[in-house]
């Protein structure tokens, strides 16, 4: 493999939306108000985030706090701010609940919270409702009640079973009673969803594997797995140096087969499906589908414009007012091309029917080093990534991005450099 001593490897979407924050108009929400009148109610999907947090892991990049006295106040400010919108949207399709750890709410609030959004939104009876949580909540008393408010989903985060790992990231409890909680979520919940990281330090492929034996043997239907990202805040970055690429792309090539061989599919650069678990709401992230952004750091996009709020808890109860950011027509083209690399192929007739926009003209020169590399193919109709091209997936979408808006000039910026430099960005800093 060509230049992987020098070449950027971005593990992260956010990573590739970092070339487009220059172009990015700032504007009032009334501007985007009057936007959607104009567009008339349209289908969508919700994300929630519950910042609260018991948790004191150590690699965590997440927006996150432990909770104080303002849980119940902020159940309330997203219920007032969810009422804001509700005539924008005709049917609401997928909702998400992350965090944090959403369980730390009390059932009281959590119950609220379900029924403020029922009464609000027009929630289709097939909507994939799915709720975060961490294994050291998965009690019994907490399953009923996601059951009872009809959440069909269950995403936890797992991240290893190996307990000297587990003792590395902070997490709690040991595998084995990460093992017995899964399997009785498992005879539980209609789809069980998990997220596995690799790329730790000190993890071996033969870990990575065990981890994944373990989450195919409880017959979880998604897996999430995240290469870790060294973040300079976390306390992790600061004790570990990472690993080198050649391990990390061993370990993404033999647990690409390995899931594979089990009757998983590769639906995104991340995500594995046993083909039940169709993980809607990042179909609608990745295909710049409605999505609405309630809570602390939430993000969403809408009519051609993201938006995002303050990150704590505090702040949003005090102005639950998203900042809005208009992309400009010219490049949304651009924006959905690189989204739909996390599937690992780019529909170029789409592009040109929706927009007259060629991806083939537009990145060729991404293109042809990346086909030089072996990480794409060029299909009659399609841009189709290799299983090296599923490992550089944010890489590559970021190269294009920066050949289509700065003629392939300036650097591939990660949520692994200092802050300082992505803090230019006012998307994240507002
Ligand atoms: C909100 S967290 C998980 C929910 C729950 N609080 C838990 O810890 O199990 C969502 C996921 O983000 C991923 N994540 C957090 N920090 C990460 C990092 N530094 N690198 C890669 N993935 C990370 C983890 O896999 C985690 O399960
Ligand atoms: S990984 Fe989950 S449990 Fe750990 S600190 Fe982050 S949000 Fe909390």
């Amino acid at each position: 493999m060509a230049n992987i001593d020098t070449r950027k490897w971005l593990k992260s979407h956010h990573d590739t939306l970092f070339p487009f924050f220059p172009y990015l108009k700032k504007r009032s929400i009334e501007w985007l108000f009057d936007k959607l009148r104009e567009k008339g109610g349209e289908k969508g999907a919700l994300y929630i985030h519950i910042p609260f947090c018991t948790g004191r892991c150590t690699f965590c990049i997440l927006t996150k706090e432990l909770p104080t006295g303002n849980t119940l106040k902020y159940v309330d400010t997203i219920l007032d701010e969810a009422r804001e919108w509700r005539d924008y949207f005709s049917s609401i399709q997928t909702i998400y609940v992350g965090g944090g750890t959403p369980t730390s709410l009390s059932s009281e609030e959590l119950k609220l919270l379900f029924a403020g959004l029922r009464d609000t939104f027009n929630i289709d009876n097939d909507a994939e409702l799915s709720v975060e949580t961490t294994a050291s909540e998965l009690t019994e008393d907490n399953m009923n009640l996601l059951l009872e408010l009809g959440v069909n989903r269950l995403s936890v985060g797992v991240q290893t079973f190996n307990l000297c790992l587990r003792k590395m990231l902070g997490r709690r409890g040991g595998g084995k009673e990460v093992v017995k909680k899964l399997n009785r979520a498992r005879e539980m919940f209609p789809l069980l969803t998990i997220d596995i990281l690799y790329d730790l330090p000190r993890q071996e492929l033969r870990d990575v594997i065990a981890d994944l034996q373990k989450a195919v043997g409880i017959g979880v239907d998604g897996i999430s797995l995240y290469p870790l990202i060294y973040a300079p805040q976390t306390a992790i970055a600061k004790q570990f140096e990472q690993p080198p690429i050649e391990t990390a792309i061993d370990s993404f090539e033999n647990a690409k087969s390995f899931l594979e061989d089990a009757g998983y599919n590769h639906v995104n650069i991340n995500h594995f499906s046993n083909g039940r678990d169709k993980f809607r709401y990042s179909t609608y992230f990745n295909s710049l589908g409605n999505i609405l952004g309630f809570g602390a750091g939430a993000t969403g996009f809408l009519a051609d414009c993201f938006m995002k709020h303050k990150s704590t808890s505090e702040q949003y109860i005090m102005n639950n007012v998203g900042n809005v950011f208009s992309v400009p027509k010219t490049i949304i083209p651009v924006l959905w091309c690189v989204s739909q690399l996390q599937y690992g192929i780019v529909d170029v007739k789409e592009s040109k029917r929706r927009w007259g926009f060629d991806p083939l003209e537009a990145f060729a020169k991404t293109i042809e080093k990346s086909v030089d590399r072996g990480e794409l193919i060029i299909g009659k109709n399609e841009i189709e990534l290799t299983s090296e091209g599923m490992f550089w997936a944010n890489t590559i979408g970021t190269e294009m991005a920066m050949e289509y808006l700065y003629k392939g000039k300036g650097e591939l910026e990660s949520l692994e450099e200092k802050t300082s430099k992505i803090a230019k960005n006012e998307i994240y800093t507002q």
